[in-house]
């Protein structure tokens, strides 16, 4: 796969909708205060970064982040996981200007500042750990490459540890000080801040583990499928169908993918013929076979509609599992997750408005969406073939590491 600092993705920071260019002049935020441009602050000698929102009055009058209450309140609460602010971290903001009456920076002045400032430090500064204090640095830090939907919900950001497989860092977003100050530092709110702060803290000693490419085989006689039956273990399946539900008449799965290993796929386009069909559906009907989707009941819905088997051996549902194990809401869909626990992002830019059905169509789940016109594209093929594999080997790496923190006996290793 890619990395995500190819020529387009690295353009896109610079760049934005329709080659729009960020830079100072384009935001002029820095027209308006007493120290334009802040620097960087901090010594670093942790290599943590604690990025903030926009200085304050204080800040903006003495040229430095964190001078003021909310500076106050993380300066102490690090200090209680053996951290000096200033000594071992380097300070720096979403927006390093101060905005007028100190108003929520806007995700445009975000994205310049994001462009010139904020993501040239990061990569310049290497850090090991990234504390992305209130919405503000999660949209700096995350928004930009996130797709799907904006990193405005904080809820669902704080507290996790994330691998970030671009920044090679911890990225770990959590509250802004000053919310706990207006909240008049809640107990409750306290206690998840804390916490967030502790497991960020503690991965400044664990390595950034890096995300292996994962192997994807491209086949197109399933025979082979009858072999791998036997084998005991765990398999992940996905697939890519003309619609989200199976059941209009004319729907089909295009593509498909397997996994029985985290580091490797077996990925094909559905066989046209009943002969090519069969022994997927042998594999899919033997129980013997312990299988896991990311979502059981779209894979189940789509085999027995279309295929026409009752999928047995169902082991595991990584979607459910990742419920289980944090009930937020909107955090269980798999690019979440692989982006939260393996630290890839958005690994379905390509493919992604071909696989959305129109959103309010009369039809329903049913609506077809455009997958079709992406086959018949000279590169589509690959592009569904690629996508649908990465899907099938996260669900299974998350499978995994789902198990262990559950404390579930069933690890084929
Ligand atoms: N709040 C921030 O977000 N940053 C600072 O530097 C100070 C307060």
């Amino acid at each position: 796969m890619e990395g995500f600092f190819t020529r387009k993705q690295t353009e896109s920071i610079n760049a934005g909708a329709g080659g729009r260019v960020y830079t100072c002049a384009g935001c002029g935020l820095y027209r308006h205060c007493e120290s334009p441009r802040m620097k960087p602050y901090g010594e670093f000698k942790k290599g943590i970064a604690c990025v903030g929102e926009a200085p304050g009055q204080v800040e903006d009058e003495r040229g430095r982040p964190w001078q003021g209450k909310a500076g106050r309140l993380l300066q102490r609460t690090l200090r209680k996981y053996g951290v000096d602010l200033f000594r071992d971290c380097i300070t720096l903001n979403a927006v390093n200007c101060r905005p007028p009456d100190n108003r929520t920076p806007t995700p445009e002045e975000i994205n310049h500042c994001r462009s010139v400032r904020t993501w040239k430090a990061l990569q310049q500064y290497q850090p090991r750990v990234i504390i992305l204090l209130g919405s503000a640095a999660v949209e700096s830090g995350i928004g930009h490459r996130w797709s799907g939907s904006r990193s405005d919900n904080l809820a669902k950001w704080r507290g996790w540890t994330i691998p970030d497989q671009d920044l090679k860092a911890w990225v770990c977003p959590t509250y802004h000080p000053s919310y706990l100050e207006r909240s008049g530092q809640r107990r409750e709110l306290m206690t998840l801040w804390e916490g967030d702060l502790d497991r960020a803290l503690e991965k400044v000693k664990e390595p950034w583990p890096r995300s292996a490419e994962p192997e994807i085989e491209i086949v197109d006689d399933l025979s082979f499928l009858d072999s791998v039956a036997g084998s005991s273990g765990l398999m992940s399946f996905d697939y890519e169908t003309t619609a989200i539900k199976p059941h209009a008449p004319g729907h089909r799965i295009r593509a498909a993918a397997i996994a029985s290993r985290p580091d490797h796929c077996w990925a094909f386009l559905m066989p046209r013929t009943k002969a090519g069909r069969a022994p997927l559906r042998r594999w899919l009907k033997n129980r013997e076979v312990a299988k896991m989707a990311h979502n059981i009941k779209f894979e189940h819905a789509w085999s027995y509609n279309i295929l026409k088997v009752q999928v047995r051996g169902w082991e595991w549902d990584s979607m459910l599992a990742a419920h289980l194990l944090d009930n937020r809401p909107g955090i269980s869909g798999l690019k979440f997750q692989t982006y939260v626990n393996f630290g890839v992002v958005d690994y379905s830019s390509d493919v992604d408005q071909y696989l959305r059905s129109a959103p309010n169509a009369p039809e329903g789940g049913n609506a077809p969406n455009r997958i079709d016109k992406l086959l018949k594209q000279p590169s589509g093929p690959d592009k569904v073939l690629r996508y649908v594999g990465l899907d099938a080997v996260y669900e299974y790496r998350l499978a995994l590491r789902q198990m262990e923190r559950l404390g579930w006996d069933f690890l084929p290793f």
